[in-house]
């Protein structure tokens, strides 16, 4: 593994172990993590590999071979380690790594200094969570290093609170969760409220399907702010509501006759996505996964026009994919870029790629790029 080599190549020594957590999609339930709602991501094959040895004191060194071009360099270097004695100096990706260590300290766990070094396969800017991936091998690695007897479940949550508090991106507990405690074969289903999860079998393969990723290679720069925004658009309209998040809207009617304006159409996208959640889920315990798109598309179209986080490029590849023969297409993530995923016939991959690549050949942009996903494990030490 390179990720052994290079930490060899800069310390002299063999790592304690070695972790991997992955990147993720979400098959459906999108903005409704913060919501207290409910949402159905999967591990991706990719992910980031960490790795990592104790030190005696409160150092962390700090190598990502991304950083140094992923290659050993001129003399068998390979760039060298970002050392940190204090969190205030971290910086870009670092701010993860260090935020994890901060939030276990923050908790009460004495987790002191360590030796990283960090390799990532996560399609950069993507939108399929590299940051969550990155945390999470971090939080997994200093929990077995450190003894710290900590569940998946609560990694995800420190996870999450170094993103939210140390990081400053106010993200729902999703993304960290499905790194955490994805299972192969299976999506992972989480009630945002109790925390509570269960493993989806999601076998596509099986009935000649595929969910296939469509990335778009385009980040739109308003999206953090935007992202805050909307959680606030959702708490404001709770509260107008008197209710303690929008998971408690039972009529759905009574709720949107009450509101106007933006927090309307936040409101209804988020009623109408946990219903969503909660059909598709049944349609996949009836063994119906080819009737699944229709949920899909309507998903995007809630995201599109009620939520207002896609994006020209989001919906000329869903739009494109429906033509081409895809049962179902949505926007995934956060949205304003990044991916979208879908449903496609094993038969139809060829036409759905031609149908998108053409529809964006139309409108002047470069091709997005085509990965096929398939639900992977969650987090893992590798050696
Ligand atoms: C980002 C956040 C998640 C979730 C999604 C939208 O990926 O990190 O917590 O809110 O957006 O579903």
């Amino acid at each position: 593994m390179r990720v052994v080599e290079a930490f060899r190549a800069t310390s002299g020594r063999e790592p304690d172990g070695v972790w991997h957590a992955p990147g993720r999609v979400n098959l459906i339930g999108e903005h409704t993590d913060y919501n207290d709602g409910f949402v159905l991501p999967f591990a991706v094959p990719w992910g980031v590999t960490a790795a990592m040895s104790r030190r005696d004191d409160d150092t962390i060194t700090l190598l990502s071979l991304q950083a140094t071009g992923g290659r050993p360099s001129g003399e068998g270097a390979f760039g060298r380690p970002l050392v940190i004695s204090e969190h205030e100096q971290a910086e870009g990706w670092a701010r993860y790594v260090v935020g994890v260590f901060w939030a276990l300290r923050q908790a009460g766990h004495a987790v002191r200094g360590a030796d990283l070094v960090i390799d990532g396969d996560v399609p950069q800017g993507a939108g399929l969570s590299s940051s969550a991936a990155l945390e999470v091998a971090v939080a997994l690695a200093l929990n077995d290093l450190y003894d710290l007897g900590l569940s998946g479940l609560d990694l995800a949550v420190l996870a999450q609170k170094a993103e939210n508090d140390f990081v400053g991106m106010p993200c729902g507990i999703m993304d960290q969760a499905a790194s955490a405690l994805s299972r192969e074969g299976h999506a992972l289903f989480m009630d945002c409220r109790s925390l509570a999860t269960r493993a989806v079998p999601l076998d596509l393969a099986a009935q000649g399907l595929q969910i296939l990723i469509i990335d778009t290679g385009v980040h739109h720069e308003l999206a953090d702010g935007q992202y805050a925004r909307r959680r606030h658009d959702c708490e404001s309209a709770a509260k107008r509501l008197g209710v303690e998040s929008l998971r408690d809207v039972t009529d759905l009617a009574a709720a949107l006759s009450k509101l106007d304006g933006d927090e309307r159409r936040r409101v209804q996208h988020v009623v109408t996505e946990n219903h969503r959640v909660e059909a598709l889920i049944g349609l996949l315990r009836a063994g119906a996964v080819r009737e699944i798109g229709a949920l899909l598309n309507a998903s995007h179209i809630s995201l599109r026009d009620q939520y207002e986080v896609s994006c020209p490029e989001l919906d000329v590849a869903v739009e494109a994919a429906v033509r081409g023969g895809a049962r179902g297409a949505r926007m995934t993530g956060g949205g304003f870029g990044g991916s979208a995923i879908a449903l496609v016939a094993d038969d139809r991959v060829g036409s759905v790629r031609q149908e998108i690549e053409k529809a964006y050949d139309r409108q002047g942009w470069s091709h997005p790029r085509f990965l096929p996903a398939t639900p992977a494990p969650g987090a893992r030490r590798l050696g």
